[in-house]
């Protein structure tokens, strides 16, 4: 949600600033602005619109060269999309742009009105300006202005600031938004995440919240409220600039896609040995497993679909309860937690507020967390007690795929960790799964990709469609759930899943002429109960996709319109292989439709306010 990079040094900051707000373009693409400026009060360019239109502003503006400056592109939360409610805003002693959700922007308003303060835009974020400008003025230092002001906020921020009266500085500070800084001999850097950093350093620093950040040209310091300098530990990063660019493809979401199959390898093999499931989580160990009362997963979106596929295999194999609730509803009820039990969240960006919040519920109830992330040292790592990394490189397009393949894998192999533990698989049992998982599996992804001719004709058959819904039945129907929300962020159809016998209780009174129906029936044992659900679709007039795999499609005789085959090699975990041919379904849909495959309309990649 919202990119921010600020940078002094040697080189040309403009051209450092718009090359990291294209970065990070898929946190959030409302609307971009920059501050620029060496001294004095910087120049302002900010515009509604994607990044292109703030660069034609910058362009016309011919702006000396500055070292200076900070950046931002916009998620709105407060105020609409406009020129006005854009970052960078600014009072007469600061500029700041601002990440995350300031949730008592009126009381400030109020407070600061009472002062004499007034605003132009409809932004909490200009409460959050303006407390920090009324400090420094009292204070006369912008070290312990924005220390007060902090104190008096409540909510989430990542802030940049410039001082009109502080020349060869920026300052930042974070509460649980992100934000990461880095020096090298170029100079400092702030940034939201690391993929706007990537073409200047691998090393980074993730302060903590509430740590001051002090830019200059020559270093880069961390305070505290006291003032006391703290140091947070140096990160090497293993991405590389290449897997955050497109390489040829012409979306970060099928280059993603094509990815899937080497994601699964690395992150499966990663948790190896000798075939076996072996993680270093002490939640994991021997004992503790033993021990383990009641599972809960939370997370949300694609993640928790992942989730779903987990309760799955672990209730299945280990035989453990499982129970599963989305993230951003953990907490508005009263979960029965027990200090045996054990809080499994899942996040591709580390950063999601309510997948934080139900983690930090778990944990205020003594209850072990074990968090299954892809972005490394993010704050759902660092939050948990125990953390696995899913090994899927960065993730740029906003709908998620590989992250969410590699999620089900990881589940699939602490399942059999499990099931192992409770000796209700034996360790060759286990083998035979690992292997379908780390090669088997893989490999029939691969040939869903190189040969989507049949999903390309399927898709340019259902982008016109204004409804649309996917039906499966056990593990199919959990795909389907992510098959339906792929669909409907990037071409705006609207689509439901539903569990393939559910729909005669009520849904199917909306099955009209010419409805499609994605119909997921990767899964023998209830193939025929399927082809039922099926004809009683076709019969109220639905279009029929089926998926199905090839040895299925010789054995049954599928009532429908279209027939869509993967391979089955992957055995019970083929319903990943059908989950990388609804991704694919979903971009050609949307590719065909003409629209921003990877920025999608409203959506903002990692969301980090509640
Ligand atoms: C996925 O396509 C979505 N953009 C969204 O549902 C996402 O999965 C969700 O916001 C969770 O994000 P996280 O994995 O980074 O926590
Ligand atoms: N709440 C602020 C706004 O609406 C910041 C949003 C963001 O994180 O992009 O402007």
């Amino acid at each position: 949600m919202c990119g921010i990079i600020g940078f002094i040094g040697e080189d040309n900051a403009s051209d450092i600033l718009i090359k990291g707000l294209k970065a990070l373009e898929y946190r959030g693409y409302d609307s971009s602005g920059v501050a620029l400026g060496d001294d004095g009060k910087p120049k302002i360019i900010k515009s509604a619109g994607r990044i292109s239109v703030l660069e034609e502003k910058l362009a016309s503006a011919s702006l000396p060269v500055f070292h200076r400056g900070i950046a931002h592109t916009r998620w709105a939360t407060h105020g609409g999309v406009s020129d006005l409610n854009s970052h960078p805003h600014s009072s007469d002693s600061l500029s700041l742009v601002h990440n995350g959700i300031i949730e008592n922007y009126y009381e400030l308003e109020s407070m600061l009105r009472s002062e004499g303060y007034t605003f132009s835009s409809e932004t909490d974020t200009e409460a959050a300006l303006m407390l920090i400008d009324y400090e420094y003025r009292r204070l006369h230092d912008p070290e312990k202005a924005i220390f007060k002001a902090i104190s008096g906020i409540r909510g989430s921020f990542a802030f940049a600031i410039i001082f009109n009266d502080v020349k060869e500085k920026i300052y930042a500070v974070r509460r649980q938004s992100p934000l990461i800084a880095a020096h090298t001999n170029k100079g400092s850097f702030i940034a939201s995440d690391v993929t706007a950093l990537l073409p200047y350093t691998k090393d980074i620093y993730r302060p903590e919240d509430d740590v001051l950040i002090i830019l200059s040209k020559d270093k880069t310091e961390f305070k505290n409220k006291n003032g006391d300098a703290v140091y947070p530990i140096s990160e090497h990063v293993d991405w590389n600039e290449e897997e955050a660019q497109k390489g040829g493809f012409p979306h970060f979401m099928l280059k993603e896609i094509s990815e899937i199959p080497d994601s699964v390898r690395k992150t499966v093999s990663s948790y190896l040995a000798d075939g076996i499931p072996y993680f270093d989580a002490a939640s994991l160990k021997e004992d503790n497993v033993l021990n383990i009362g009641r599972i809960h997963v939370s997370a949300c979106g694609t993640a928790m679909h992942a989730g779903l596929i987990g309760k799955r295999l672990i209730e299945e194999l280990a035989h453990i309860p499982v129970n599963i609730e989305t993230a951003s509803e953990f907490r508005c009820r009263s979960q029965i937690l027990d200090k045996r039990d054990l809080m499994i969240v899942l996040s591709q960006s580390g950063e999601t507020a309510d997948t934080l919040s139900s983690l930090a519920y778990a944990k205020e109830r003594g209850v072990n967390t074990l968090a299954i992330v892809n972005v490394f040292g993010s704050s759902i790592a660092r939050s948990a007690d125990d953390v696995i990394y899913t090994k899927a490189g960065p993730e740029i397009a906003v709908a998620s795929t590989k992250a969410y393949t590699v999620q089900c894998a990881v589940l699939a192999l602490i399942a059999l960790h499990l099931a192992r533990i409770k000796k209700r698989m034996t360790a060759d049992e286990v083998r035979t799964h690992t292997i379908l998982l780390s090669s088997s599996l893989p490999s029939a992804i691969e040939k869903v990709i190189s040969e989507s001719d049949g999903i390309k004709d399927a898709a340019n058959d259902i982008c016109n469609a204004e409804h649309l819904f996917f039906i499966g039945r056990g593990s199919d129907s959990d795909v389907c759930a992510e098959g339906s929300l792929k669909l409907k962020e990037i071409s705006y159809i609207h689509s439901e899943a539903y569990p393939a016998g559910e729909l005669k209780h009520g849904t199917i009174s909306l099955i009209s002429d010419g409805i499609p129906v994605i119909a997921c029936a990767c899964n023998e044992d209830t193939c025929d109960k399927m082809i039922s659900s099926i004809r009683e679709v076709r019969s109220r007039g639905a279009r029929v996709t089926v998926l199905t795999t090839n040895k299925l499609a010789k054995s049954h005789a599928f009532p429908c319109d279209r027939i869509i085959t993967v391979d089955d090699e992957g055995g019970p975990y083929t319903f990943l292989t059908a989950a990388s041919a609804m991704q694919l379904l979903a971009y050609h849909a949307s590719a065909k439709k003409g629209l921003d495959v990877d920025k999608p309309r409203n959506l903002a990649k990692s969301v980090t306010v509640e």
